[in-house]
């Protein structure tokens, strides 16, 4: 009897505390490609931690295993992108209609693939249950079909800052007025003509997003996912997605309640240096540039050209240079330190690096801020252009592009980083607000991923724009109307009028017309 009263109330009591112990987490990591796995794992670890069951779908598997984290393998998508990223330096003259169709191409090969592999099938055949999906979002829409098997809610993880890429899912308002596409150069104060070219950008991306992705992925849901339902009923049913940006990385942006920043999530707590990287930074009072351009683009592929003005430049410097480069570099200038690999994170955060050479890429731009470090950025291909141009309008980074990339062009970019104080200020300043936030953005993460599993998928979520057909929701339909009702009320107006100066002017002669016929 006392006993199982006491069953009842720890029951009770544990429902009270909503808690979400041991939840069953299916993680998707669909895109072959080293920083977006990062940020999917970086989550999915951190629910294993806390005692959550994580079934991860990724090309990269754990060598050695961790604690309530299994892998169900993608590995042989891995050499299919090494394949495609040869040469993503072309990239670099792509206009937003090339990468569209190179990404959106891309990612339907992936979603296939990702579906076809033996380990998913396998996965989807068996009796597992799961109790959430997460999903690193990136051109692979089909894959929430997955989800769509285990009857379970969804959470995706966005790669970018709410964008043409992700808010259509959520139906979260972008306006082109002040909104810059995230493949463009703008930045958010645009002049006419910019604000014409930004709404050409975004109405291009959802022709393109509807015309060669989504029809793709439709038929991808539809072959692999054995229902009556339509992909769009699934996808546009998404519970949440927690997007890789914050405010003091980029523009104060609308976002419905679905969409929530968690920017900096990806950042961990500096780890020891290796102790010869230790030494170096130590030992360099006059302090450390940092060079990568990210794990993507590999330095080897940049232009002989570009590489010996990089190497001139950094001669004239009396700062110690830190190069991620993948192979050696015998003519390099003694204040120049070559590594195949660097730990980026851990590096940032030491006193003594003063400044960051950086492609630009999204996860970059996060880290240096996060750390308080400036920017001289060579933007390539993708959201690096609008993150350098972000972060130079913000006034902590300097822009070269790669076109422009010379020895003259860089020496004034060091000295102006180096020497001019404001660099510094403005970024350690972001780098306040950023870690000035109710809840650590890791927190923040898994707060809403378990809100998502307590509340069945969390339909109040859910806003009543993506029960409207788009036109609706932009209220052409009303516009449509009004401008009907006018046109039809000018005609009126004028028939009218005609007809009373016909009235007027035409009545005398009528009468005395009449008086003559009498
Ligand atoms: C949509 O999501 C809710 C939970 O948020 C779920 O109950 C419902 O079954 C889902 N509908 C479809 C069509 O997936």
């Amino acid at each position: 009897m006392t006993n199982s009263f006491l069953l009842i109330s720890v029951t009770v009591l544990a429902t009270l505390t909503w808690q979400t112990d041991g939840a069953k987490i299916l993680a998707v990591f669909s895109m072959p490609s080293y920083s977006h796995f990062q940020l999917g794992f970086r989550i999915a670890k951190e629910l294993a931690d806390r005692g959550h069951q994580v079934t991860a779908i990724s090309p990269y598997p754990q060598k050695t295993p961790i604690k309530n984290y299994k892998d169900v393998s993608l590995e042989e998508l891995v050499p299919f992108v090494e394949e495609l990223k040869k040469n993503l330096f072309a990239a670099n003259a792509f206009s937003p209609r090339d990468i569209l169709n190179f990404a959106f191409t891309m990612g339907n090969m992936i979603t296939e693939k990702t579906f076809s592999q033996k380990s998913v099938q396998d996965l989807l055949k068996s009796d597992e249950t799961f109790d959430v999906m997460i999903m690193e979002h990136f051109v692979n829409d089909a894959l929430v079909g997955i989800a769509h098997r285990f009857k379970i809610p969804v959470v995706l993880i966005g790669c970018t800052r709410a964008s043409s890429i992700n808010n259509y899912i959520f139906a979260n308002p972008a306006p082109s007025s002040y909104v810059p596409n995230i493949l463009g150069t703008f930045t958010k104060h645009m002049n006419f003509w910019e604000r014409l070219e930004n709404f050409y950008y975004n109405v291009l991306n959802d022709i393109m997003r509807e015309t060669v992705f989504l029809s793709k992925q439709r038929e991808i849901f539809k072959k692999y996912t054995h229902t009556d339902l339509e992909l769009d009923d699934v996808l546009y049913n998404v519970s949440m997605m927690l997007t890789t940006s914050h405010v003091s990385i980029n523009d104060a942006l609308p976002h419905v309640p679905s969409m929530v920043e968690i920017g900096g999530f990806h950042v961990n707590p500096p780890k020891k240096l290796p102790q010869d990287l230790q030494t170096f930074l130590d030992q360099s009072s006059e302090g450390v540039i940092l060079f990568s351009m990210g794990s993507n683009l590999k330095s080897k592929d940049l232009k002989l050209q570009a590489r010996d003005a990089l190497l001139r430049s950094f001669a004239k410097i009396k700062q110690k240079v830190l190069w991620k480069f993948e192979e050696e570099l015998p003519n390099a200038p003694g204040n120049v330190k070559v590594m195949k690999w660097v730990p980026q994170q851990d590096v940032l955060a030491h006193p003594n690096v003063k400044a960051f050479i950086s492609h630009g890429g999204l996860l970059s731009t996060i880290e240096t801020v996060y750390f308080g470090v400036p920017i001289i950025g060579i933007p390539v291909f993708a959201d690096q252009k609008t993150n350098v141009a972000n972060a130079a309008q913000n006034g902590y980074a300097v822009s070269v592009p790669l076109a422009e990339l010379s020895e003259e062009k860089l020496s004034w970019a060091l000295d102006e980083i180096i020497n001019n104080p404001k660099y510094r200020e403005n970024v350690k300043q972001r780098s306040e607000i950023m870690h000035d936030r109710p809840l650590k953005p890791i927190d923040a993460a898994i707060y809403w991923i378990e809100h998502v599993i307590r509340h069945q998928g969390a339909p109040h979520f859910r806003n009543a724009g993506l029960d409207l057909m788009w036109y609706q929701r932009h209220l052409l339909d009303v516009f449509a109307f009004l401008g009907f009702v006018m046109v039809v009320g000018c005609v009126v107006f004028f028939v009218v009028l005609k007809k009373i100066t016909s009235l007027c002017f035409t009545k005398q002669p009528t009468v005395t017309k009449l008086k003559k016929n009498k």
